[in-house]
C-alpha cells in the first residue's frame, strides 16, 4: 500500500484551515509540512506557530520537513507542536547518530533526507536506526519544479540496503510527483508520496489523492 503525503506548501494560506480539513477527509495518510530557512535553501517558508495551528485540526499525522541548518535547535520544539515524523538532512547534521536520537528521545519517529546529489550510500550506518528515508527528487526549496529521474534508481539501492539492514524502514519520496512520476516511484519500491502541487493546483484535490494512492 502507497502512502499519500499532500505537502500544504502549495495549499492556499488564506483558507488553510480549509485544506486541512480536505486532506482530513481524504485519503491521504499524512499531511506534510516544509519548514525551509532561507540558508539551507533558498527559500523561507513557514514554521512552529503554523504547524501549531495545523495540529489543532489535523486528524492524520503531520510529517515534518527539517529544510534548516542545525535542526537539533528545533527538534523538542517542532515535536511539541504536533510533529509526529520529524525529517532531517543528511547535509545538515554532522553528528547524524546523535540528532536521531534525539529526534526518538521525543517520542518522534526519526527521518532523514537526502539531497538529489547526496548518494544512497552514506545512510549505511545510519539506516538500521531510522523510521524513514525520504529522497528528495528535486532541489529542495519550492514546490512545482520537475522530477529528478535518477532518484528511481536512488530507490532501488535504498530499497536492497532496507531489506538487508531494516525491513521496517519506509522510503518517502519528495518533489514532481504526479501520476506518471508517481507509478515509476511505486513500482522501484517507494512507501510514501509526497506531492504539493499537484494535488493543490488540480481540480479535486481529493480526488487526485485517491487516484495517487490507488496506482
Ligand atoms: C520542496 C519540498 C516539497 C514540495 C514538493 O523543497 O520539500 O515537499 O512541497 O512540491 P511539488 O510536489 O510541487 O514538487
Ligand atoms: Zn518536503
Amino acid at each position: 500500500m502507497t502512502y499519500i503525503a499532500p505537502s500544504i506548501l502549495s495549499a492556499d494560506f488564506n483558507q488553510l484551515g480549509k485544506d486541512i480539513m480536505m486532506i482530513n477527509e481524504s485519503e491521504a495518510d499524512f499531511i506534510h509540512c516544509d519548514i525551509m530557512d532561507g540558508v539551507f535553501v533558498p527559500n523561507i517558508s513557514f514554521g512552529i506557530p503554523i504547524v501549531e495551528h495545523v495540529k489543532r485540526i489535523a486528524t492524520k499525522p503531520l510529517d515534518v520537513h527539517l529544510m534548516i541548518i542545525d535542526p537539533d535547535k528545533y527538534i523538542e520544539e517542532f515535536s511539541k507542536a504536533g510533529a509526529s515524523w520529524l525529517t532531517v538532512h543528511y547535509e545538515t547534521c554532522p553528528h547524524l547518530h546523535r540528532t536521531v536520537n534525539y529526534i526518538k528521545e521525543q517520542g518522534v519517529k526519526a527521518s532523514v533526507c537526502l539531497n538529489p546529489h547526496t548518494p544512497v550510500s552514506v545512510l549505511e550506518n545510519i539506516i538500521s536506526e531510522i523510521d524513514m528515508v525520504l529522497l528528495m527528487s528535486v532541489n529542495p526549496g519550492f514546490g512545482g519544479q520537475e522530477f529528478i529521474p535518477l532518484t528511481v534508481r536512488k530507490v532501488k539501492e535504498l530499497k536492497k540496503m532496507i531489506r538487508d539492514y531494516n525491513p521496517g524502514c519506509l522510503i518517502e519520496v519528495d518533489g514532481g510527483v504526479n501520476y506518471e512520476t508517481g507509478k515509476m516511484l511505486i513500482d522501484a519500491g517507494t512507501d510514501v508520496l509526497v506531492a504539493g502541487s499537484f494535488v493543490f493546483k488540480s481540480d479535486d484535490p481529493a480526488d487526485t489523492i485517491a487516484r495517487l494512492k490507488r496506482m
